[in-house]
This record gives structure tokens, C-alpha cells and sequence, in this order.
């Protein structure tokens, strides 16, 4: 399969004020040297507790934020050198979790996604647009009657699906896809998943599927990589993580995961979840994990593990395997 992003050494601190006594300044490592392969036409999972820097790695990918170290390419180019050019940022196509920050207020549903429609092909007018903007909500689930609405008048599954129909406007290769069903009535969740799943053949999407639940995981993904504490911790495909996991933290979220459960995962109590993530101003030094690893050793405090194919698909980052 073709690489088409390329993350090399990725790195991304955010200012957390000023140290103790006003020395030297402090920073959360949001994503601390991710490098990370994303192939054609592959859904990638990416996977982690809260605050791991899933969505700062998300909005890198999508060009939405440029790292302060490291190198992502885009197609072998250098995606940030690149994203002036109109067709580069059309190909990469972010969905958030929530629709209300995404979705102008103001703007009518056909005018919000006419405005994309127009973004990729400025000549399409009148009843070719508007023909334009149907396909695409119809596409969707949505209707006609959709057209009119302010996104205030609909459910958020709708809105949702409305962010889903602007950004496929632009025909985009990889799709960045956040937390897109996290704050969706359950009960429409696996119809969105379901269109997703059925426009990324139709338009032969790449798919970065940033989510926390294991269970999509599974219903919808070909690899992971798992988060921890702004670096990867292991890159596998769905199915052998899930039956044979590598890395203790993979270990951990499958045991404390229900939906994971569901579908047959890997369990063992020796790796349920303990304690908490700790600080991200000040992480340990050798393994970020080794706070809340059950098989820790003296080892794992002073030497930071790199990440290692133990196969061919198959990269943990851990000392003990
Ligand atoms: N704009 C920002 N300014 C300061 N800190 C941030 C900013 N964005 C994210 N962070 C911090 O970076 C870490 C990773 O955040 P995020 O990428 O949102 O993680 P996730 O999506 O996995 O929950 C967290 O500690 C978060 O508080
Ligand atoms: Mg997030």
C-alpha cells in the first residue's frame, strides 16, 4: 500500500505558564515525536485517554496546526510548505466533535454547503448548484426540506452529517475524522458510522479516525495506534491488537473497555486500569507509562522504550517485549 502521509518526529508543546518561582517556562508535550506512516485507503484508528494528544496530532495531519519540530509529508512533499496551494488543502478534510463550533450559526444549511461546493468548483451556478447541494445532502440521509434550515432547527446527528457533507464538498483524500459520534444520540450513531463507512469507498477515503471508544474501533478501523501521553505507544492492526495485544497500556484500555469486551477482546485483570495519567508538564523519564505499568522494571524509570517491529505490521514501544 502507497504511504501518503508521512509523519516524521512530530512534536508539538504548549506554553503551561511559568515554572515553579518564575523559572523557565513549563510545557504540556502534546504530541512529543510521533512518527507514524498513514496508507492509502486504510482507516487508521488513534486511539487514547483524554488529554493524549489525539486531537492535536489530528489537526497536524490536517494542517490545521503546524508542529514546532519534525516533518509531516504530504504525498512526499512537505505538507506545511504545501497547504497555500487551494488543491492540497482540499484533500485533507477535518470533521470535529461537535458541529456547533464548526457549523455557522447564520448560515443556512445550502449555504453552507454550497459555499464548499463552490470552494472546489467556482462555476457551478444556480440550478447545477443547487442540484450539486441536494446529491450531496441526499448522500447524506438528509433532504430537500434540510436546504432551508439554520443548523439551530436540527438534531445533532443532523448537524453532524451536515459537517460530514461539507467537508466530502471539496471530493478530500484523507479525512480526519475527531470524535465525530462522541456527543451523538447513541441510537443514530451506527447509521453516521455506516454512511461514513460507505462514502469512504465511494470516494476512496483515507480515514484518520480520532476516537476513545475501543468498540469503534473495531466496527470500523483496519490499524491502530494507540496514545499515550503524546507519543505512540503501538501501531498494530485492529485485529491482532485486539486478540493479542502488545503494550501494556493497549492491554489496559482493552481489559477496562466494555465495548471491546462485547467483541471478544483480549481481558486480563493484571492489566485493569489503575491510577491516572500523571502530569503532562512534568512526565516521567524513561517510559511515560511506567507510573501504571504492571510489569515495570527498574529499567523502564531511566530509559524512554522506542517504538519496535516485532513483524512486519506489528510496532510496540515497550522494553519488556
Ligand atoms: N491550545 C492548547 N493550549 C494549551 N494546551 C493545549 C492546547 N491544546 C491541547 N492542549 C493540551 O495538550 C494535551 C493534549 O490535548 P489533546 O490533543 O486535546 O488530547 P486528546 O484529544 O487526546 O484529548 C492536553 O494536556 C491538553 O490540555
Ligand atoms: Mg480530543
Amino acid at each position: 500500500m502507497e504511504v501518503i502521509m508521512k509523519l516524521v518526529d512530530v512534536k508539538k508543546y504548549f506554553p503551561a505558564g511559568a515554572g515553579i518561582l518564575g523559572f523557565g517556562r513549563r510545557y504540556v508535550r502534546a504530541v512529543d515525536g510521533v512518527s507514524l506512516d498513514i496508507y492509502g485507503g486504510e482507516v487508521l484508528a488513534l486511539v487514547g485517554e483524554s488529554g493524549s494528544g489525539k486531537s492535536t496530532l489530528g489537526k497536524i495531519v490536517a494542517g490545521l496546526l503546524k508542529p514546532d519540530g519534525g516533518r509531516v509529508f504530504y504525498r512526499g512533499e512537505d505538507l506545511f510548505k504545501i497547504l497555500d496551494r487551494k488543491d492540497v488543502r482540499h484533500k485533507i478534510q477535518a470533521v470535529f466533535q461537535n458541529p456547533d463550533s464548526s457549523l455557522n450559526p447564520r448560515h443556512t444549511i445550502f449555504d453552507t454547503l454550497s459555499e464548499a461546493i463552490r470552494a472546489k468548483n467556482p462555476k457551478l451556478e444556480g440550478s447545477q448548484l443547487l442540484g450539486e447541494t441536494v446529491r450531496l445532502l441526499k448522500l447524506m440521509g438528509l433532504s430537500e426540506d434540510h436546504l432551508i434550515k439554520y443548523p439551530g432547527e436540527l438534531s445533532g446527528g443532523e448537524k453532524q452529517r451536515v459537517a460530514i457533507a461539507r467537508a466530502l464538498a471539496v471530493e478530500p483524500e484523507i479525512l480526519v475524522a475527531d470524535e465525530i459520534v462522541a456527543a451523538i444520540d447513541v441510537s443514530v450513531r451506527a447509521h453516521i458510522l455506516n454512511l461514513l463507512m460507505d462514502l469512504k469507498e465511494m470516494y476512496k477515503l483515507t480515514l484518520m479516525f480520532i476516537t476513545h471508544d475501543m468498540g469503534l474501533v473495531w466496527a470500523i478501523a483496519d490499524r491502530i495506534a494507540i496514545m499515550y501521553m503524546g507519543k505512540i505507544v503501538e501501531e498494530s492492526p485492529v485485529e491482532e491488537t485486539f486478540k493479542d495485544p502488545l503494550h501494556p497500556y493497549t492491554k489496559m484500555l482493552l481489559t477496562s473497555s466494555p465495548s471491546a469486551r462485547l467483541v471478544g477482546a483480549y481481558v486480563d485483570e493484571k492489566f485493569k486500569a489503575r491510577g491516572e495519567p500523571p502530569s503532562p508538564i512534568d512526565p516521567p523519564k524513561g517510559c511515560k507509562f511506567v507510573t501504571r505499568c504492571p510489569i515495570a522494571t527498574k529499567e523502564c524509570w531511566t530509559q524512554e522504550p522506542p517504538l519496535k517491529h516485532v513483524s512486519a505490521n506489528r510496532r510496540p514501544a515497550c522494553l519488556k517485549i
